[in-house]
């Protein structure tokens, strides 16, 4: 009975006349509510062209008759900001760079957008809690330690021109020899001066060649480190008597230091950030904890 079923089924609906492997294809209609949907769809897909930005032109695309998209709600949303911001920003623009972080109103907003320019351009050398990233030679933000200087003036102009870049005609630049490298001195020199800046900043070394190390130092690095090695920030020399390294004070990073060299660079800002900009974030800077 069944079976008889299915046959009749069979001979009232065509096959395509394709058959593989002896399966063959019916060639039964779309459902009808999947037709109709099909059906709406156009008609939907046609409206959407019409109302909305759809169909791409040469330059840009049709607009549609509603108009507005999320783009242009983001572009009117910025617009909105700035303009509301404007005036804080030409009082910041326009204010002493040392007075900013005693004016409450002026540090509460730099150092809530200077926090955001800070996260957007500085954190993938600096950390994005300023500390330093794990890479040598970025230095932490975080402490009373400056190369170049922590008042906002030093700290600015640090920012906006950088640092031994070949862009900025006003980038801090100095640079120390490759005592090693360029045969200025002895390995053996090389060896005393790291006992004796082992010895300054109060770690295990050698007396005996740290002693003879004090004249190689005197002779060869007071000029920029200081006579005590604390550091001269005209050059941004660091102070080697603490326990703070750009590149590390155990025993064969010192030796690679004097014998290398170092070389630090930043890129200036001036180009990439606009004047308010800059005097957030330093203010940003000078906030964290270091500020002087
Ligand atoms: C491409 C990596 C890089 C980026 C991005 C970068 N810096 Fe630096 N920054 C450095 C390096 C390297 C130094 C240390 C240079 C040296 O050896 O003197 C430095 C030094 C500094 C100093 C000087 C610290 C001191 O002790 O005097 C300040 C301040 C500073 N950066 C702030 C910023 C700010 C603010 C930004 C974001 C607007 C930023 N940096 C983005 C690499 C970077
Ligand atoms: C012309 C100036 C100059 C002279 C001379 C000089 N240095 Fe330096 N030294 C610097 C500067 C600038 C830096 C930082 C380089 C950088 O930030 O990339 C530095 C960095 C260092 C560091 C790395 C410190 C750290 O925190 O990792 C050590 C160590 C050092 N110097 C030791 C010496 C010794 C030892 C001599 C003498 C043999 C010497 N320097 C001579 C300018 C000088």
């Amino acid at each position: 009975m069944c079976a008889k079923q299915v046959k009749k089924a069979e001979k009232e609906v065509q096959t395509t006349g394709h058959s593989w492997d002896g399966i063959e294809e019916y060639d039964n209609p779309m459902p009808r509510w999947w037709v109709w949907v099909f059906y709406a769809c156009i008609v939907w897909g046609i409206g959407y062209s019409i109302a909305y930005p759809a169909w791409p032109l040469i330059h840009g695309a049709t607009q549609g008759l509603l108009g507005p998209t999320l783009r242009t709600e983001v572009v009117a949303e910025i617009a909105r900001f700035d303009e509301a911001n404007a005036p804080i920003k030409a009082k910041l623009n326009a204010a002493d760079l040392a007075a900013i972080p005693g004016n409450d109103e002026l540090k509460t907003y730099a150092i809530s957008a200077g926090a955001s320019v800070f996260k957007n351009n500085c954190a993938q050398c600096h950390g994005s809690g300023a500390a330093g990233v794990q890479g040598k030679g970025y230095p932490n933000l975080l402490d009373n330690d400056w190369l170049w200087g922590g008042d906002m003036e030093a700290i600015h102009t640090t920012i906006a021109h950088g640092i031994r870049n070949t862009t900025d005609g006003d980038a801090r630049y100095s640079q120390m020899p490759s005592f090693g490298k360029d045969g200025i001195l002895e390995k053996a020199q090389i060896d005393d001066v790291v006992e004796h800046v082992l010895q300054i900043s109060g770690q295990d070394h050698d007396a005996a060649m740290a002693e003879a190390g004090a004249t190689v130092f005197a002779e060869n690095c007071a000029a920029c480190h200081g006579d005590a090695g604390m550091g001269n920030r005209d050059f941004g020399a660091p102070n080697l008597t603490d326990a703070i390294w750009l590149y590390g004070g155990d025993r064969k990073t010192l030796v690679q230091t004097v014998t290398y060299s170092r070389f630090g660079v930043m890129p200036a800002w001036n180009v990439r950030l606009s004047e308010d900009e800059i005097r957030s974030v330093a203010t940003y800077v000078h906030s964290l904890g270091g500020g002087e």
